[in-house]
């Protein structure tokens, strides 16, 4: 678990009022900027040794983008050269919980046929979105399929699917920042914080 204000002293960089509604509380830190570089890396050296130069890394958008982007930066500077790919999937819901159905929103990478892909998601919640994913891929007749997500709430977990490769296990709280958002807001923040409603 990450450190809070009361631990640490860690204060969520870059917020502000600016953009709230004044109907929730504003997030507490959880990682500062400088753990989640440390971190990641730390899963780059891992990957790279793992994967090799040639591989597709898969962004699931929206919330992996700025994840994806300091992954393939590291992974670079690694010898790695992924192709890099993008899908969206949506669960319908509300703001903070899932509904169970996940679906594509618009197209799915091609040429993923006899391919190394590396899947990056934002967090590993349900599970729902990682195994809808990796269904996908296989589908696509990839031929290995590993998984990356920044976090992992393990006491979320519903559908039976693991990563291969985790930044940070934490409880069940809602996160933003570091791209990912509550209700398209935070995404801009340095540090990953959470919110609590
Ligand atoms: P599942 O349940 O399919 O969920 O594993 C994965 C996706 O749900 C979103 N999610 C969150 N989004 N803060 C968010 O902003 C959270 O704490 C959170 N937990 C899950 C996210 O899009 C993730 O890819």
């Amino acid at each position: 678990m990450g450190r809070g204000p009361a631990d640490g002293g860690l204060t969520v960089t870059g917020f502000s009022d600016h953009g709230r509604n004044g109907d929730e509380s504003p997030p507490t830190a959880l990682f500062a900027a400088g753990d989640i570089s440390r971190r990641i890396e730390s899963l780059a050296g891992d990957i790279a040794r793992a994967m090799g130069p040639e591989f597709v890394l898969l962004c699931v958008l929206n919330g992996a983008f700025i994840f994806t982007a300091d992954l393939a930066r590291a992974l670079a500077a690694r010898g790695c050269r992924p192709r890099i790919e993008f899908a969206s999937f949506k669960s319908y819901g509300s703001a903070t919980e899932s509904s169970g159905r996940v679906r594509l929103v618009g197209e799915f990478p091609g040429n993923l046929a006899r391919q190394r892909v590396l899947l990056v998601d934002d967090i590993l919640d349900t599970g729902r979105t990682l195994l809808t994913a990796r269904m996908m891929v296989e589908d696509a007749g990839a031929e290995t399929v590993a998984t990356c997500v920044l976090l992992d709430k393990p006491a979320r977990r519903e559908a039976p699917v693991e990563a291969d490769y985790v930044g940070f296990a934490i409880d069940d709280v809602f996160v933003v920042g570091y791209g990912i958002d509550y209700a398209e807001k935070f995404r801009y923040l340095p540090d990953l914080a959470h919110i609590s409603g």
